[in-house]
């Protein structure tokens, strides 16, 4: 018999940043996997292409224009979808520099969408699925939670915090019904990666290219579809005796960087 695994159908799941990269390869797979994606997204002309793919693809997904550093926006935004089986916590932005050379404005920068973000998200969801018996929550961290990586004060800092806010939540709703997990992508080319490659080496673009390629052991960088493949797993029914754990999806770079 072909057993069909990792079913969504008649789940309603959230999903921030949605509009883009890893946020854009969950919302899609999600959605031809039964889910009714609600893209949560600061840019809404990405959401709604994203939208507009899924549907076109005869999938189910709503876009929602939101900034998730906003409490009340998400809040909001939250009460009015209602059932909420599944929350990625996704979106997320990127920052360079060390301690001695991030200025306070990005550091609240990072802070504010990295950490409070998804705390804001947490904040929303958590009584919405307690109040219909469970759920699932699958937080964005990143091997920068893990490992030292160069020039990444703010950001490694913000994604320790994930990890740490993930091991908290599924502790804390145990016996709520509700799971909570973590993944840690390595390098994933989405246009996160290009934008920042953009914005910090310009004029060498494809040296820095290959240079963060080959950073992770298997020789190349990830794409969002496998990223996606394992945030669909762990959404799924399939992982109902996983709480409380972070999956690296790195190429080796945690285990094998030596
Ligand atoms: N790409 C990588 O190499 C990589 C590696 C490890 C972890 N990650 C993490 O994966 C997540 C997704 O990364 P990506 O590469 O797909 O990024 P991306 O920039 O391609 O997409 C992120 C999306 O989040 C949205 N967003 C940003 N701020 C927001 C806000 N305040 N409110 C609502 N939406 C907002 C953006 O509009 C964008 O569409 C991030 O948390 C990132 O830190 C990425």
């Amino acid at each position: 018999m072909n057993q069909q695994m990792f079913q969504l159908n008649n789940k309603s799941a959230i999903i921030t940043g949605g509009g883009s990269g890893i946020g854009r390869a969950m919302s899609i797979l999600f959605a031809k996997q039964g889910a009714e994606v609600h893209i949560i997204e600061l840019n809404a002309e990405a959401a709604t292409d994203t939208v507009n793919e899924i549907t076109a693809a005869g999938g189910k997904a709503v876009a929602h224009t939101c900034d998730v550093s906003k409490q009340q926006q998400v809040v909001d935004v939250f009460d009015a979808i209602s059932k909420i089986d599944i929350l990625v916590n996704n979106a997320g932005i990127a920052h360079i520099g060390r301690a001695d050379n991030t200025s306070e404005a990005d550091f609240d920068r990072i802070y504010n969408v990295n950490i409070k973000g998804v705390y804001n998200c947490l904040f929303a969801a958590i009584p919405l699925m307690k109040a219909r018996g469970g759920g699932v929550i699958l937080n964005t961290a990143s091997v920068a939670a893990h490992v030292g990586i160069t020039d990444r004060f703010a950001y490694s800092t913000s994604k320790g915090a994930i990890h740490a806010m993930t091991l908290s939540v599924a502790r804390d709703y145990l016996h709520d019904g509700i799971r909570c997990n973590s993944i840690s992508p390595a390098r994933v080319h989405t246009p996160f990666v290009d934008g920042f490659i953009a914005k910090n080496y310009a004029g060498k673009e494809e040296e820095i290219f290959e240079k963060l390629s080959k950073s992770q052991p298997i020789g190349r960088m990830g794409q969002p579809e496998e990223v996606a493949a394992l945030a669909l797993y762990l959404c799924s029914d399939e992982a109902g005796f996983i709480t409380g754990s972070d999956y690296p999806v790195d190429g080796g770079f945690i285990t094998l960087n030596n």
